[in-house]
């Protein structure tokens, strides 16, 4: 099987198996270098890490018109909560199994909130799709399970935070990306903004691909 990655720009990705796609926070109206418009983007499921508009971003409307199950830390559900749309509530650590594979979160060292409501512990996600397994890192500094993460879920792919100030930098990036140990890494959470770091060029971990996407292209993991 394959895993078609799009990248939204930011942290956002839609992961696609030809079946199933699955979006993960699509913050596009806003983003100055997203190429994609909220309609455009199809999906069965909407996975968020954290509450900060930056991620959460279109995902409501997106999980509404696709009817997509929103899978986002228990305090995020509760932002739509009688709403119509379907959530499910998770924690760090937690896994559940769906149509297309199954969703984990982790932690992520970071702050959650939505319009200065608390939005519960900000996350890492774990996603499995067309056989193959991402480790998406949210927002966060980092941290030595980052090891542990990648011998338990063996992640094909790491999406990791390089932009500096609100995240790990180049520099921490990089060690993360060698603890986690995926053979491809993506970085993400740069450039979007002027007071983030401006290009990948720091982030360069040892034995790893570093697959730098721009906002709207597409990559076959095969
Ligand atoms: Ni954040
Ligand atoms: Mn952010």
């Amino acid at each position: 099987m394959a895993l078609e990655i799009r990248f939204l720009g930011h942290s956002g990705f839609v992961f696609g198996d030809g079946r199933h796609a699955v979006v993960i926070d699509p913050f596009l109206t806003g983003n100055p270098v997203a190429k994609t418009k909220p309609e455009e983007v199809k999906c069965d499921a909407v996975v968020l890490t954290h509450g900060h508009e930056d991620h959460v971003g279109d995902a409501w409307a997106i999980a509404r018109r696709n009817k997509a199950t929103v899978y986002a830390c228990h305090e995020i559900t509760l932002m739509e909560e009688g709403s119509g749309v379907e959530t499910i509530g998770m924690n760090p650590g937690g896994r559940v199994n769906t149509a297309w594979g199954w969703v984990a979160f982790t932690q992520a060292f970071h702050s959650s909130s939505h319009s200065g409501r608390y939005m519960g512990n900000p996350c890492g996600v774990v996603l499995n799709l067309g056989g193959k397994t991402v480790y998406h890192c949210g927002d966060t500094g980092i941290f030595g399970d980052m090891k542990l993460l990648g011998e338990i879920y063996r992640p094909d792919v790491a999406c990791v935070p390089i932009g500096d100030r609100y995240t790990m930098g180049p520099e921490l990036a990089t060690r993360a990306a060698e603890m986690i140990g995926a053979k491809v890494a993506i970085p993400i959470h740069y450039k979007t903004f002027p007071v983030l770091a401006q290009d990948a060029s720091g982030f360069c971990p040892k034995g790893i691909e570093v697959k730098e996407l721009v906002p709207g292209e597409s990559w076959r993991l095969g």
